[in-house]
């Protein structure tokens, strides 16, 4: 079988040309960076995963009406799914205090916020991802003014979605990075979710323990990583390996 032409090969992430016009194929990797490439590593798995837990949110999101690119899950590394123009912001959630907020605003980790807060990042790895306000995207031409309503609106219902979604299996969705790309068809342009939605981009913690099951356990050489993705693959009832019925729905913690 020939092979399929690489078109961009990010850190955890390549894109292949799809099969047809306006289709590409994502393949996840099983590297992991940090603080902007500055760490890396390789976690044994890591892509398998993602490449699950990413369909499966993409999934429950469409149910709900939420639009995105994905189409379907082609094998353990790849899923075939709409090309986009990506928008170059990096949207960020935040339910509780973690990371860099905790960092920046002297907020102890763990804090649940007033609100939950959304913050832009402009994705430029020279530039380190410089958190901007929404006068500069729009000044910019990152993205329009419509753009930014659609995609405040979507990142809400995301955000009160997989909290819910999460909560149900025991794990509070603390925060989470998102992107967005701008799907052509015919004559139309139309905002979709992007890119990939799993325990590289959020943070999930035990919801009795707080015990972290996300890229954390890697930033922060916590251990036990591949563990932890099974463990959020296992509780949302998609883990590969869980046998035949490798499909089963979400199974619900007391
Ligand atoms: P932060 O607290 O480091 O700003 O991260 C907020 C959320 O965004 C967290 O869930 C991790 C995710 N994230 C990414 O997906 N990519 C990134 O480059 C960064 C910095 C954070
Ligand atoms: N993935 C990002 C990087 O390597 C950062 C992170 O997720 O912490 O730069």
């Amino acid at each position: 079988m020939a092979r399929r032409r690489q078109l961009y090969e990010g850190k955890a992430k390549i894109l292949f040309e799809g099969p047809e016009p306006g289709t590409l194929v994502q393949y996840f990797k099983d590297d992991a960076t940090a603080f902007n490439a500055q760490k890396k590593g390789t976690i044994t798995g890591k892509g398998v995963l993602n490449n699950r837990i990413s369909e499966f949110l993409m999934i429950k999101l469409a149910e709900i009406n939420v639009p995105t690119h994905f189409i379907r899950r082609l094998n353990m590394r790849e899923q075939l799914i709409k090309e986009v123009e990506i928008i170059p912001i990096e949207v960020v959630v935040r339910n509780i205090a973690a990371g860099s907020i905790a960092q920046r605003l002297g907020i102890p980790e763990g804090t649940r916020l007033p609100r939950s807060i959304v913050e832009y990042y402009y994705k430029n790895d020279q530039l380190n991802d410089p958190m901007v306000a929404e006068e500069h995207i729009t000044a910019f031409g990152w993205a329009t003014p419509q753009d930014m309503d659609d995609i405040i609106h979507l990142t809400l219902r995301i955000n009160d979605f997989l909290t819910g979604l999460f909560l149900g299996v025991g794990i509070t969705l603390v925060d989470f990075k998102i992107e967005f790309g701008r799907l052509y068809e015919n004559e139309d342009m139309r905002i979709v979710l992007a890119d990939e939605i799993s325990p590289d981009n959020c943070r999930l913690w035990d919801a009795k323990t707080n015990e972290k099951m996300d890229k954390d356990r890697f930033r922060r050489d916590l251990g036990k990583i591949e563990e932890a993705y099974q463990e959020v693959a296992r509780r949302l009832g998609i883990l590969p390996e869980a046998g035949a019925r490798d499909m089963k729905g979400p199974e619900t913690m007391q």
